[in-house]
Formats: C-alpha cells, sequence, structure tokens
C-alpha cells in the first residue's frame, strides 16, 4: 500500500493543529461516550482526553507525529478494523473518510466496532463554491466530485444527521478552506502541503492559479470580489458533521 501521508505528512502536526472551536463540536458530538475508536487518526487531533481511546492510523509519518502520552495506536486501515464487533461507544473519524480506498466498507467497519458513530466531512457542491475552488482552482471540483458525498456517508450509518459546522476566521487546522479569510496563506507552499486536495494536483497549475491569486491580492480584485481578508467571524465552506442516530 502506499502512502500519500509520506510527502503529505511532514509537518502535518505543525500545520494541523487541531481548532479549539472544532474540537468543542466534537466533544459535544461525541456526549456521554466512554470509549472512543478514532479511525484514520493521524497524528492525534481532537482525540478527547479524559475517556478511553484507541487510534487507527495506517501512516507511519502520522504516527510517529503522535505526541508522547497520546492515546495508544494501531496500524491498520479502516476497511479491516482489528477489532471486535460493537467494542467502543463511538467510532469516529475526522477528515479521513475521503482517503479510504473503499469507504463503503470503511463505514460497514466502523458501524460494525462502535455502537455509535461521528464522522466530520465535507459537502463538495459548497466547497466547489469556495472562492479558491470556484476561482482559481476548478479543477479540485472535479477530482473530488466522485468522493464520498454527506448523503453517502448518512446512509452507510444508517439514520444520520447532518449538522453545519462553521469554519472560525483565524481557525488553526489548516484544512482546504481553513484559510476562507486568510488568502495570502495559500500563496506559502507549506501550507499547501499539508492540504490534500492542493498536493495532489499538477504543481505547474498550482503555480499559476497562485501568481493570479497574488496579482488579484496586489491589484484589490480579491477584496472587490470577497471583501477585506483577516475579517473576524465564522463561514459556513462546507464542513459537515455526520452523526448517526441511535
Ligand atoms: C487529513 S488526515 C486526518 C487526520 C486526523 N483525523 C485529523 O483530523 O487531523 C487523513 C488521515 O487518514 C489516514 N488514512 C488514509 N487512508 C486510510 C484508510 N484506508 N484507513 C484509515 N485511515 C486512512 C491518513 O493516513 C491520514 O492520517
Amino acid at each position: 500500500m502506499t502512502d500519500p501521508y509520506r510527502t503529505l505528512g511532514p509537518g502535518y502536526s505543525e500545520r494541523r493543529r487541531p481548532d479549539p472551536r472544532l474540537a468543542t463540536i466534537i466533544e459535544e458530538a461525541l456526549g456521554d461516550a466512554r470509549s472512543v475508536v478514532n479511525v484514520g487518526a493521524g497524528t492525534g487531533s481532537y482525540e478527547p482526553t479524559d475517556r478511553m481511546v484507541l487510534a487507527v492510523e495506517p501512516s507511519p509519518v502520522m504516527i510517529a507525529q503522535r505526541s508522547p502520552g497520546s492515546a495508544p495506536v494501531v496500524r491498520a486501515v479502516a476497511e479491516r478494523l482489528p477489532l471486535p464487533d460493537r467494542s467502543f461507544d463511538v467510532g469516529l473519524a475526522i477528515l479521513t473518510v475521503h482517503h479510504w480506498t473503499d469507504p463503503a466498507r470503511g463505514l460497514a467497519e466502523l458501524r460494525r466496532v462502535s455502537r455509535r458513530q461521528v464522522v466530520l466531512t465535507w459537502d463538495h457542491t459548497v466547497v466547489s463554491r469556495f472562492w479558491l475552488v470556484a476561482e482559481y482552482l476548478p479543477e479540485i471540483a472535479e477530482a473530488e466530485a466522485d468522493l464520498p458525498a454527506c448523503d453517502f456517508i448518512s446512509r452507510q450509518l444508517g439514520p444520520a444527521q447532518v449538522t453545519e459546522v462553521p469554519v472560525p476566521h483565524d481557525c488553526s487546522d489548516g484544512f482546504l478552506a481553513a484559510y476562507w479569510n486568510r488568502p495570502s496563506a495559500y500563496l506559502d507552499p507549506t501550507v499547501r502541503a499539508s492540504i490534500s486536495s492542493l498536493a495532489k494536483l499538477d504543481p505547474t497549475r498550482v503555480a499559476e492559479a497562485m501568481r493570479r491569486l497574488r496579482a488579484d491580492l496586489d491589484s484589490g480584485l480579491w477584496q472587490q470580489r470577497h471583501g477585506r481578508p483577516d475579517e473576524a467571524g465564522s463561514a459556513d465552506v462546507g464542513y459537515r458533521l455526520v452523526s448517526s442516530l441511535e
């Protein structure tokens, strides 16, 4: 199995720091669960520390960045969880389902090993309207059109509820639309390197789009279209929490 996080992973824990406001939303979704299996756990972002947690993660590069004292980790993929049926109160999967080679099988496994499931993902229709995608890199929308959609995930989880996860203007977790109001952040190659949707694209195309973004920021065109950068608040840029209903 090739590990895309061999190239995406280094520096992940620095640029993808869990955001406290998103952590609160996830924490609330976990409710009174006493045990959590975090599948596609990466470096351990959003893992609660006040209950029993087991992390499942295939990439050694990501596992190596877990902090000492973080939850124990099993090296495995979602599609084959080496865990007994219903052994956890909640199965958690954060910004990972789109990486799974067989999302239907991975979600079935998540459902098998846990009584309830909480998945953080995004709605492609909304993300495809995000300015970076719509105006600079529409190939992201094309490349992601076949990734598991929110309604697919909710169907796999049985009855599930989908809720909006607004992204704060100063979000510390640098995922694709995290910098919706900090456009110059995307000009930094180290920021782009920890965003899989960007890192997967043809580097020549990305460079060309970034030249255009820089020129639009310098000329004020971006500001004319989108307002003042760095304004406070939060925005719906497509992130969604899918929580199974018991
Ligand atoms: C964007 S990272 C998210 C990591 C973490 N959940 C977070 O919120 O920071 C996606 C993670 O999914 C993992 N992953 C990729 N394929 C997987 C699979 N088939 N099963 C489980 N995890 C997988 C990657 O190695 C990576 O750590």
